[in-house]
């Protein structure tokens, strides 16, 4: 990736001194994706996210977040969540992770971890998936 990308946000497009949002879809997140992994490259080991949708409309499924191991504990998990939160809001998208202990994290905290941001876990599931609603945002 060249970088004169890693100074964008693609969340935002300027044109004749308006800002418009741009329409979220799975290009759109793929560019925001690569956007957070340049702005944070030195904290982030891996980030992925997809494009989805289910019978409820579309949303962000959080595949994957993980902070290199030195750079742990010091805020950038939760500065990443933040900007992801800010961003289902933009969208108005919810955004749908599944909490696991095969990263090495402990199932406990990282439930503690999520909620801090709003998430919750889905009603009826007994398997740790957790879901965040957006909250009604302006520009
Ligand atoms: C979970 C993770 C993304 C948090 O990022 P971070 O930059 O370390 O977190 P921050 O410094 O912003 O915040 C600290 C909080 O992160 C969570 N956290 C940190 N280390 C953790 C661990 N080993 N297990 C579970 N949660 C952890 C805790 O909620 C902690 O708050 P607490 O100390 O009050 O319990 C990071 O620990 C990580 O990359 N883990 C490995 C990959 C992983 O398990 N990803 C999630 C899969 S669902």
């Amino acid at each position: 990736m060249s970088d004169w990308r890693g100074s964008l946000n693609p969340l935002r497009v300027f044109i004749s001194g308006r800002i418009l949002l741009m329409k979220l879809n799975e290009i759109v997140l793929k560019e925001y994706g690569s956007y957070l992994k340049m702005k944070y490259k030195n904290k982030i080991q891996e980030l992925k996210l997809e494009y989805c949708t289910d019978e409820h409309g579309e949303y962000i499924y959080l595949v994957l977040i993980k902070i290199k191991p030195s750079q742990k504990n010091k805020g950038y998990g939760s500065t990443i969540m933040s900007e992801l939160i800010q961003y289902a809001d933009l969208h108005n998208v919810r955004i749908k992770l599944w909490v696991t202990n095969i990263y090495g994290s402990d199932v406990k905290r990282l439930y503690g971890f999520y909620q801090k941001f709003g998430m919750v876990l889905i009603k009826n599931f007994n398997d740790g998936h957790m879901m965040y609603y957006p909250q009604k945002t302006k520009l």
